[in-house]
């Protein structure tokens, strides 16, 4: 198979949104009314494998440690959550018109303007050169009205991160879970940003989902907690069956701090598109506890009773988006080979994140065999995601599979009517194995690795 430089096969991002669509994982909103920019619906493929990540990631940092609780927070807050983080004065991108055309760019993409040379910078729409306006700051929050009153007193914002819900909520689940410091908050939900130019599919969208935790120290213990997550999380991606060689870490240097960090780190994947973030890791210091207390006139602070002291905690924060993990968990398992001068097209997904994990066909539909092939698929749903299907030719049935990441498919043929045995395919291997059908249970049950 040729690739590109990324590893990646060529045109991976066009094949991919277009697999999306087929198999049912991805569609783009509105479709049937030309769409809306940059939002996404999850298709019966897309919903399992996002909640299969999500599920892992709540495994991975709700259950699996002592000290992390979870959280549901609303989208909607009191206006004033904003102004106190500082998303209503600094959320914001510089944004550059081309006068001729009038369409809008972040500045910081334009390479000729980020060099301090507008005249120079040509309009990557209509082609006109150095006709721009001078950058001006947009906020990427979305607004909306409260109430039936539509003026600024009864504006609210659609939340752009997951985060504040847990920080203002910090004292509320210390007193009802009766944490002590070090813990953690973790929540996953939905966050909304008007970005200027959104794109790469489900890269950059303006509805989107993050899972977020907030792990709340004692100020001086804050840098080993950072080192410590950041190895946490590195480790949780490649659980989820990811290449390491194509994620890295990238320290932000002092330009690319957010205005709430002290430090940050990055986890990268080398998309098609090139490096780009997957998740972020940030020491938050007490930045949004103490302009939280300050805004509120509400005691934030933590009383440590064995050291009789008070103090605002510190927070290290990990930051993941759950559709951008998925684009990741796609492009990394998207694959082609040739066989017998046919290119097949195969999702490797980790068994454990596939959304359907066995299929089962009857060869033909005669003989018993549809029968024996439903009963077999009722007997197994319930323990796994499983599909039956007697449509088209055993062929076209093990592609569809194959693009959809199933890792099994059950066929019932003559031979199940004499012996009472199944062959087993194999997604990644084509290996086949005849088993009999009442060992099918316990053969996927071995064969799933336990997920993530
Ligand atoms: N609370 C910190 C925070 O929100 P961020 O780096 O702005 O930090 C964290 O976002 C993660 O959220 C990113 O690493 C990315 O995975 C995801 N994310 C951010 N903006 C996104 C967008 N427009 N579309 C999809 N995912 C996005």
């Amino acid at each position: 198979m040729s690739e590109n430089d990324s590893g990646h096969p060529p045109d991976l991002m066009n094949k991919l949104v277009s697999l999306c669509k087929r198999r049912g994982f991805i569609f783009q909103s509105s479709e049937i009314y030309g769409g809306v920019g940059s939002v996404y619906d999850y298709g019966p493929l897309g919903i399992e494998l996002k909640n299969k990540i999500q599920q892992a990631w709540w495994r991975e940092m709700v259950y699996r440690h002592d000290d992390i609780v979870g959280l549901d927070a609303g989208i909607l807050m009191n206006p004033e959550v904003w102004v106190a983080s500082g998303h209503v004065g600094a959320f914001s991108d510089p944004l550059v018109e081309c006068t001729n055309c009038h369409r809008r760019f972040r500045a910081d993409e334009l390479t000729e303007i980020e060099a301090g040379l507008p005249e120079a910078q040509q309009c990557p729409t209509c082609g006109t050169t150095g006709q721009w306006t001078d950058p001006r700051q947009f906020n990427l929050m979305f607004k909306t009205f409260m109430g039936v009153v539509e003026d600024e007193a009864a504006t609210v914002y659609l939340r752009p991160e997951t985060a504040q819900g847990i920080f203002v909520n910090f004292k509320n689940v210390q007193d009802s879970a009766r944490r002590k410091v070090p813990f953690d908050i973790a929540q996953v939900g939905k966050a909304f940003r008007n970005e200027i130019t959104p794109g790469n599919f489900i890269f950059r969208t303006r509805e989107f989902e993050q899972m977020e935790m907030q792990f709340f120290v004692k100020p001086g213990t804050d840098e080993a907690w950072f080192e410590t997550w950041k190895e946490r999380r590195m480790a949780w991606v490649e659980s989820l069956g990811v290449r390491s060689e194509r994620l890295r870490l990238h320290a932000h240097g002092k330009e690319e701090l957010a205005h709430y960090a002290k430090a940050a780190f990055d986890i990268e994947y080398r998309f098609p598109f090139g490096w780009q973030e997957l998740e972020g890791i940030h020491n938050r210091t007490d930045y949004d506890l103490r302009s939280h207390q300050e805004h509120s006139g509400k005691k934030l602070e933590y009383f440590d009773q064995a050291a009789n002291e008070r103090y605002l905690p510190y927070v290290i924060e990990t930051s993941a988006g759950l559709s951008r993990t998925m684009l990741v968990v796609l492009a990394d398992a998207y694959d082609e080979e040739k066989i017998e001068g046919e290119t097949r097209v195969v999702l490797r997904l980790d068994p454990a994140l596939a959304p359907v994990q066995a299929a089962v066909f009857p060869l033909v539909k005669k003989d018993g065999m549809p029968q024996i092939a439903e009963n077999l698929a009722a007997d197994l749903r319930g323990r796994f995601n499983v599909i039956h299907d007697a449509t088209g030719s055993i062929g076209r049935r093990y592609r569809r599979q194959d693009e959809a990441g199933t890792p099994f498919c059950l066929t019932i043929d003559g031979q199940t009517t004499e012996d009472g045995t199944v062959t087993v395919r194999d997604r990644d291997s084509l290996a086949q194995v005849r088993i009999p059908v009442e060992g099918v249970a316990g053969y996927l049950a071995d064969a799933m690795s336990p997920a993530p």
